[in-house]
Formats: structure tokens, sequence, C-alpha cells
């Protein structure tokens, strides 16, 4: 009843709208929507009151409340369950717990600021409050164990698209699975999993967009490598970004099951920023330098070092600017 109450607030553009009005129309008593409006007061919102006029809505938080999110979601099931902390260690550590106790798939968990967010290779991840998009999202996938590393270029293709969608349209995915914008970072994602040999268990999508730090509020050491909606200067609600970002996620989720993976990796090609690149590959105390060429039917990398093409199943790879090309040997 909340998010009904909520939307006649929005469709009134800060006009008053009479209580009475709203519980005839809900069939519920006065005192119900008044009930309502208070708990909404307690959450942040601003009402302005009139015996005569109702209530008129002044101000809603920016914030990713259940409420908010659920009043501009367009999915089916992504996102329709939501845990939300104001403050956690790790929305990745939360969804396990809960994926462990059951939770449905779609399920997502979000905070407004993480403490201790990380990410691949236990890198920490910065997630200041409300500066950001920091959400962990549970799926129970039919596919076999051998498939889920897939999952994590299905993520970024849902990710890519949701952002380009909201305004930011030059970003593209390096791989496997981060978000670039003019050579620097705008989202990092790490997918974690639970399974046996046979079946999946629970996979966790776990993805920090950055929205609002600019250049000098990121700490130094990510200062010269991320970047963020505000830094390019594009202004994006949140709310709407990520509701954009889990409706591609979910239609991205619905064509593997349906249609299997040929489909993602094709999607995933187009959105690339690392095909035709000179890339540097690091992998444990290894590296190596080549032209990237593709990838394969698993999602691995292919790189052309010149003598041979190697298929890079795991590592940190960096796209090399044009002034420093790679030498092929041909
Ligand atoms: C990476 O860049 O290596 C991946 C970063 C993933 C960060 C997200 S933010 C939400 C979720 N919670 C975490 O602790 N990590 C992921």
């Amino acid at each position: 009843m909340r998010n009904e109450i909520l939307e006649y607030f929005r469709k009134a553009n800060g006009e008053f709208v009479s209580g009475e009005q709203i519980s005839r129309d809900l069939g519920v008593s006065r005192t119900a929507i008044w009930k309502q409006i208070n708990v909404l007061k307690s959450r942040g919102y601003i009402f302005e009151s009139s015996t005569r006029k109702g209530y008129r809505l002044i101000y809603a938080p920016n914030l990713l409340t259940p409420l908010e999110i659920g009043s501009v979601l367009h999915t089916d099931t992504f996102g329709r369950k939501v845990v939300y902390f104001e403050t956690v260690a790790s929305t990745n550590e939360e969804a396990k717990k809960i994926a462990r106790e059951g939770a449905e798939e779609g399920t997502i968990v979000v905070a407004e600021e993480q403490s201790s967010g990380h990410g691949r290779l236990a890198r920490g991840f910065y997630s200041p409050f409300a500066k950001g998009i920091w959400f962990s999202l549970i799926l129970r996938p039919k596919f076999f164990p051998m498939e889920a590393a897939k999952c994590t270029l299905l993520a970024a293709v849902g990710v890519c698209r949701g952002i380009r969608r909201m305004g930011l349209t030059d970003c593209g995915i390096k791989w496997p699975n981060d978000i670039l914008c003019h050579g620097k970072k705008l989202v990092g994602i790490l997918t974690e999993m639970s399974a046996s040999m046979e079946k999946i268990d629970y996979i966790i999508m776990g993805i920090g967009i950055n929205t609002g730090a600019k250049k000098e509020e990121f700490p130094e050491m990510f200062r010269e490598s991320a970047t963020s909606f505000a830094n390019e200067g594009v202004e994006v609600s949140r709310k709407e970004l990520l509701a954009a970002v889990l409706a591609e996620l979910e239609a991205e989720y619905r064509i593997a099951q349906t249609e299997g993976f040929d489909k993602v990796l094709e999607d995933w090609k187009d959105l690339s920023i690392t095909i035709g690149q000179n890339v540097r590959v690091i992998f444990n105390e290894d590296s190596f330098t080549g032209r990237a060429v593709g990838i394969d039917k698993d999602g691995c990398l292919l790189v052309d070092t010149g003598t041979e093409v190697t298929r890079v199943i795991a590592g940190d790879v960096s796209i090399r600017p044009a002034d420093r090309p790679v030498d092929l040997g041909r």
C-alpha cells in the first residue's frame, strides 16, 4: 500500500493530494493512510499537510530503499525482493548468508555504503555513502557449474547496457567484466558461486557502479584509474540506474537460460572495448603482451602474442595505449 500512496504523490508532482481521496480509491481508512504517511516521514520523506487540502510531498530522499527502488522497477523478479542496509561490510557477504538460508532467485542486497567492499583478487572496493550503487544479486540458474564462469560475461553485458541506456554511451567492457569509460573504471563486478559437481546452489553477482564521487574524492590509489557518472559529466538518478541495470540483467539472463550462452557471447563482443586492442596479461607471477583477437565459446580471451594465440582463462588484463604497440613479430 505504501508504494501505491507514494505513486499518488509522484503523479501529483508537488501538488496537494487529499487523504480522503486516496483512502476512497484504495479502499482503506484515513487512519491507515495517515499511519503510512508517518512511516514515510520516519524514512526521510517530508510532507506538508493542510486540514483542507491534504498532503503535499516536498522531499523524497535520494536513497535506494526498497520503497524507492520498487517505485521505478520494471522487472519480473530481479530486485522484487530487497534486503537494504545503510551501512554493511560487504553486500556479497550478506547475499551469501541469505542465499545459504534459501533466499529466492532475484533477491538483491543493497547498501548505501560498504565498509569492506571487495573485488577480484582480494582487492578493496571503494564504496562511499550514496555515491554509487553497491549491490549483490542472487541467482539460482539451471546451468552446469562449468558454465557459471560465463555468468560473469552476462553480468557485464547487462550492466553495460543499463549504463548506456542512462546516458553514458561511451562505456564498454574490458575482459572479463570491468566497465570502463574513457579508459577508466566505472564498474567492478565480482561473481561468486556455491556449487556441487553437478549443480549450482547459488551465484552471487556483486556489482559496484560509481555514480557520484568526483575525481578528488577517490582515494589516491584509485584517483587516476577510476571514474564515475559525475566525473563524466552525466547526472543520473541512482534508483533509475539500478532499475535499468536490473531490467537488462534480467533480459540477458533469460536469453542465457532459454537460448544458451552463444547469444550472450555475441552481445559481449558487441560491447567489448578489449578485442582489437594491445593488452598486457598478468597471471600470478607471469605477464605477457599481445593483441586481443577474440573470445572463445567458454569466454576465455584469445591473445595473439606474435608466435601463438594464447587462451586466457583468468588474470588481470590491461589495455595498452596505442603509442606503446606490441611487436607481433610480423
Ligand atoms: C572488482 O573490481 O574487482 C570487483 C568489484 C566488485 C564490487 C562490488 S560492490 C557490491 C559487491 N560487494 C562487494 O563487496 N563487492 C561487490
